[in-house]
C-alpha cells in the first residue's frame, strides 16, 4: 500500500528503512521524503513506522545474558 503518494513510497520501503535503523518519523522523512511535501501521510506513515518497529522486535532473536559470540573470543586471544 502506499503510504506516500507525493513520494511513491509504500509500507514495504518503511519497514526496509526501520530494518536499516530508523526509528523516528524525522529519519524516515529525511530518508524516504515521507511528509516532506503536503504533509497529508505524516500520521500513516507514524502509524506504519510503529508497526514495522512492533514486528521487527517480536521476530528479534533474544539475546543471551554473559553470552560472547565465537569471534569475539577469537579476537580477544589476537
Ligand atoms: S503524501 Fe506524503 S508528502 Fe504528500
Amino acid at each position: 500500500m502506499y503510504v506516500c503518494i507525493c513520494n511513491a513510497v509504500t509500507e514495504r520501503h518503511i519497514g526496509e528503512a526501520v530494518s536499516e535503523g530508523v526509528s523516528t518519523l524525522r529519519e524516515l522523512r529525511t530518508r524516504l521524503g515521507v511528509a516532506g511535501e503536503c504533509g497529508r501521510c505524516a500520521t500513516c506513515a507514524r502509524d506504519c513506522l510503529r508497526t514495522a518497529m512492533a514486528e521487527q522486535t517480536a521476530t528479534a532473536k533474544p539475546v543471551m545474558a554473559g553470552f560472547a559470540p565465537s569471534y569475539f573470543l577469537a579476537v580477544e586471544a589476537v
